[in-house]
């Protein structure tokens, strides 16, 4: 079967978008775009500090605008944020000419992932748990709809997920 030119990782946070990505990238000898990364690059300032200033909604114009651009490479392993999935035009853009793999991951997983993490905005609240619940059930089916290829990601290292993605595309 032919690689696909451009692959995308879409899955909540805590799925392992940006190890996993990275690792699959390397194997494929494709480039790695981790999309809050050139968010951050761009903009010259952390993810918590856009949402601070300009709000989520200041934080998605810039997603889409960077996900518009990111989709134009080839040659590349895409790892999306948790929360790409929400705009339909995302979701267009994203699925053109690209493979899209799913990463899903129990809510246990996600939660234990980032609990330590000081950045991620949407989670630096009284009851994370309960927020990860709360978006895993509005974009669950989001991810399903949009992915060509679902993978589990619980229980398994980064390095045994991206070598069975390698057997799927
Ligand atoms: C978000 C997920 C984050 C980041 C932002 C919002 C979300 O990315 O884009 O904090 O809405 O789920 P990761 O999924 O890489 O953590």
């Amino acid at each position: 079967m032919m690689i696909p030119e451009r692959i995308v990782l879409v899955g909540p946070m805590g799925a392992g978008k940006s190890t996993i990505g990275r690792l699959l990238a390397k194997e494929l000898g494709f480039r790695f775009l981790d999309s809050d990364k050139v968010i951050e690059e761009r903009c010259g300032a952390s993810i918590p500090w856009i949402f601070d200033v300009e709000g989520e909604a200041g934080f998605r114009r810039r997603e889409t605008a960077i996900l518009q651009e990111l989709s134009q490479e080839t040659q590349v392993v895409i790892a999306t944020g948790g929360g790409a999935v929400t705009r339909e035009e995302n979701r267009a853009c994203l699925k053109r000419g690209a493979f899209v793999i799913y990463l899903r991951t129990s809510l246990e997983q996600q939660y234990d992932r980032t609990r330590r993490d000081r950045n991620r905005p949407l989670l630096q609240k009284p009851n994370p748990r309960a927020i990860l619940e709360a978006l895993f059930a509005e974009r669950d089916p989001l991810y399903q709809e949009l992915a060509d290829f679902v993978m589990y990601t619980d229980r398994k290292s980064p390095r045994l997920v991206a070598r069975q993605l390698l057997n799927q595309i």
